[in-house]
């Protein structure tokens, strides 16, 4: 049995079940063996790819964004942008080609080895973060381009006028979901008032609350913004634990620690902790009105106008549509941002 397989094997021999946010975590985040730990997520040889690897416009336009906000908060102090969860380093490397300054940083919050050495090979003197609070204390952008989604959730689920939580069990090496007592009653009372009573399904990602809050109190302190884009949906409920392995999706519970588990984001839940914090929450917006309001069309007029070749032009206008068209990523992804109550209005989300 593959070492991952027996690591969550031993965990549910001690009460015959763990919860899913447990399956997710070890199957991310186990020290040796997760997913996010040390494989290769990303690219045409990964698992799948991402809007700033279909195309450069999606970067350049948020960099256009990103200056914007600068120029607005006009500090006289550093500015530095962190990319949370960064990926190979795209996004910052044509956030970074919009404008280059002396004055502006880059980092990382990453806890991918490989993907860490990519991002330091993009940008040499790129500092990589492990929490929010080891952070320096300037104005900054925080950029999460589907790092939401990689969090653990919780489910529930109504049985007979009942809730329960939906758990991971093992037969005969297979790991099979099952019905059991709901674990942390707390966190469920939370947010169970939340969804519509007419519910019998709803799920928590297990991190939104912690992420929102070390966030905000770093932008209250330092000033700045935190841009999230990523899958999800504000109304309506539902199952949307996904697995995807060499860009098809899988059993969530057949390829632990080789498949990137993720869920969609329920923004709703970010709207509420941000307005907790006492801060502005700007959004959601579909990711295909957020880049046409920032002139992704323009960029792409731009861009063919620069070159001669037709295969070129082609893939400029392939690769933008992938991240625009509403029957692709334009509509399923959002886009929302979180800043202290102050005067800043960032473009895009009108
Ligand atoms: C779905 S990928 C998105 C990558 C990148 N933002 C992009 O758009 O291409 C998720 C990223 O979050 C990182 N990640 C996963 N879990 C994390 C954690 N607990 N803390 C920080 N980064 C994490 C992954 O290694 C990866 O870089």
């Amino acid at each position: 049995m593959e070492k991952i397989k027996s690591i969550i094997t031993e965990e549910i021999s001690k009460k015959g079940y763990i919860s899913i946010s447990r399956f997710m975590e070890i199957s991310l985040t186990d020290p040796k063996e997760g997913y996010y730990i040390n494989k290769k997520p990303l690219g045409k040889s990964g698992d799948f790819i991402t809007a700033p690897d279909i195309t450069q416009i999606f970067g350049e336009v948020i960099g256009a964004w990103a200056i914007d906000i600068i120029n607005k908060i006009n500090s006289k102090t550093p500015f530095q942008i962190i990319d949370l969860g960064g990926g190979k380093g795209t996004l910052i490397k044509d956030i970074k080609r919009v404008r280059s300054n002396n004055r502006i940083s880059y980092g990382f919050l990453e806890i991918n080895k490989n993907l860490m050495i990519a991002q330091k090979k993009n940008f040499p003197k790129a500092k990589h973060y492990k929490n929010i609070s080891d952070i320096p204390n300037y104005p900054t952008i925080f950029i999460g381009n589907e790092f939401l989604d990689v969090f653990p959730i919780r489910q529930y689920i109504k049985i007979n006028k009942t809730w329960k939580e939906i758990c991971v069990t093992v037969d005969k090496d297979r790991f099979n979901y099952c019905h059991k007592d709901i674990e942390d009653i707390i966190l469920f009372e939370e947010h169970k008032n939340n969804f519509p009573n007419e519910t019998d399904f709803f799920e928590i990602n297990t991190m939104i609350k912690k992420i929102i809050s070390d966030i905000s109190i770093f932008l209250k302190r330092n000033n700045g913004i935190c841009l999230f884009i990523d899958y999800g949906y504000s109304k309506g409920y539902g199952n949307t634990l996904q697995a995807l392995k060499n860009h098809k999706y899988v059993d969530p519970l057949s390829f632990p620690g080789n498949s990137d588990l993720t869920s969609h984001i329920n923004f709703s839940h970010v709207i509420n902790e941000t307005k907790k914090l006492g801060m502005n929450f700007f959004g959601p917006i579909t990711q295909r009105n957020f880049l046409i309001n920032l002139g992704a069309l323009e960029r792409l007029e731009i861009l063919k106008k620069s070159t001669n070749s037709e295969k070129i032009k082609n893939d400029l206008e392939e690769g933008l549509n992938r991240v625009i068209e509403n029957s692709q990523m334009g509509e399923l992804f959002k886009v929302c941002a979180i800043s202290p109550k102050n005067k800043l209005i960032p473009e895009g989300f009108d």
